[in-house]
């Protein structure tokens, strides 16, 4: 059986008030529509048909080559949007499933349901719905005596009586394929001056036929975004589900509502995770960390047993044992080796420390190559910028560099060099020896050890 889904994501998303396309909202680092497409993609081995209108070009920035696109212009309701992908599916499927894309936490579960119940059945269409006490604007699910879907009503033409109907439509449909174009063509226009495809349940009914409907087990699954309020609460679901799956997976969340986790990350088991603390992007942390509070990681990897408190780690390799904070700043480029040790207000940026280096308090590193087992004293900064362009320092193994020390690049440190406190450094300095003052001028040889 032949089947293809179509996302509709053509209207304007009005009740957001916003510059930016509703389905381009972000959702915990994504955006709202990446969700409702991971959704329906075990359902069909064929890209989404995803009709665009409003935004479509930031739509086509966001999504070209993941989907097929199709324009609706101008924008007639959600029956017209389907319509528009009649030309593409026409003979090429079987089912269509339509979903829309204001719709992020509907899971591939859910979905597979509507599908395998409409391919079990005669009938033109199955949908699904959902009760629930407060209606959100959704449209309401009449039923006769028998129990039977009759037809949708929309919020703005239902009467009181309907009004008070607590069986939602939730908004997934998976249709006969030509049934639903021959119905899309007898959808009335709305006295709003839009085709509801949400019509078609009514005109399957007076087609004789028998509209089948799925209940939503799990209310939340049915949150659908039409203003800020909803995208809020979308999220704390889908925190909640992120953070479930790791505590499940062996990942302690201190407390986890306070606990931010992405989609793309990965955790390592018996990491601890303290409140207020952001994982985000592809971040992959090791096990046995112990990450927090206050602290973000972003597109980053953490290797096993680190401790990061109260810092920002960007673009950074960490390898394991390493101790960041509190107040540390790791950027883009930024590489620890094991076991380094980086205290409280240190910056390092494009830059490797070698294993078991230490850089304690209020250092820069930018540009730098720093071997293992050396002493950052505090203060020590790398004067990598002369206005121009950025200059590299090297410095070698076991060296010892002295508080508040400037390392003006391009700058070589040999292996077991020392500075004085307050050196500004501007020549290199040979192995195993000891530079003072400003300009820093070599001292004395020193023997290894000392
Ligand atoms: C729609 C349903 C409602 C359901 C609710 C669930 C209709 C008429 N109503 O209402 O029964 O309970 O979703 O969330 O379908 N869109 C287009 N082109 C258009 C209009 C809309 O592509 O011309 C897209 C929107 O971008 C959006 C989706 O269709 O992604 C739904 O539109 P929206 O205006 O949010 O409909 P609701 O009022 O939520
Ligand atoms: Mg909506």
């Amino acid at each position: 059986m032949r089947i293809r889904s179509v996302i509709l994501a053509a209207g304007q998303g009005t009740r957001m008030r916003s510059e930016i396309p509703k389905v381009l909202h972000p959702l915990l680092g994504q955006a709202m529509l990446q969700y409702a497409l991971e959704a329906v993609k075990p359902v069909t081995a064929e890209k989404s048909i995803l009709v665009v209108g409003h935004g479509a070009e930031a739509l086509h920035q966001a999504f070209g080559g993941s989907v097929e696109f199709v324009l609706q212009e101008p924008q007639l309701g959600t029956g017209h949007a389907t319509a528009q992908a009649e030309p593409l599916l026409r003979d090429e499927a079987d089912l269509v499933l339509v979903t829309y894309g204001d719709m992020p936490l509907l899971t591939s579960e859910t979905i597979g349901k509507i599908v395998q119940t409409q391919a079990a059945h005669a009938g033109p269409l199955t949908m699904l719905t959902l009760v629930v006490q407060e209606a959100r604007g959704f449209g309401r699910v009449l039923r006769d005596e028998q129990g039977w879907v009759r037809k949708i009503v929309e919020e703005a033409q239902a009467t009181p009586d309907e009004l008070e109907i607590h069986e939602l439509n939730v908004g997934v449909y998976c249709f006969q394929a030509d049934w639903l174009w021959n119905a899309l063509r007898r959808i009335p226009l709305s006295p709003k001056g839009e085709y509801y495809l949400t019509d078609t349940v009514g005109l399957a009914v007076s087609d004789g036929l028998t509209v089948q409907a799925c209940l939503l087990d799990d209310a939340s699954e049915g949150i659908g975004i039409n203003t800020r309020v909803h995208l809020a609460e979308a999220e704390a679901v889908l925190r909640r589900r992120i953070n479930e799956k790791w505590m499940l997976a062996g990942v302690t969340l201190v407390d986890p509502v306070r606990t931010y986790i992405e989609p793309g990350v990965r955790i390592g088991q018996d990491t601890v995770i303290w409140p207020d603390t952001y994982l985000q992007g592809n971040t992959v942390i090791g096990a046995g960390c112990t990450l927090g509070p206050n602290t973000i990681i972003w597109r980053s990897q953490i290797g096993d047993q680190c401790r990061v408190v109260a810092s920002v780690v960007e673009g950074a390799l960490v390898e394991e044992q390493v101790q960041i904070g509190p107040f540390g700043h790791l950027r883009s480029g930024a590489h620890l080796a094991r076991g380094v040790h980086m205290g409280n207000f240190g910056e390092v940026k494009n830059s490797y420390l070698g294993p078991f280096t230490r850089m304690g308090h209020f250092s820069y590193v930018g540009d730098a190559q720093v071997g293992p087992d050396v002493n950052i004293g505090a203060g020590t900064i790398t004067c990598n910028f002369d206005g121009q362009k950025k200059n590299p320092t090297e410095i070698g193994q076991g060296a010892f560099i002295g508080s508040g020390t400037m390392l003006v690049a391009p700058v070589k440190l040999g292996e077991g060099a020392q500075t004085g406190a307050g050196a500004v450094v501007t020549q290199d300095i040979p192995p195993y020896t000891l530079s003072v003052g400003v300009p820093a001028h070599p001292i004395r040889k020193l023997r290894q050890g000392e």
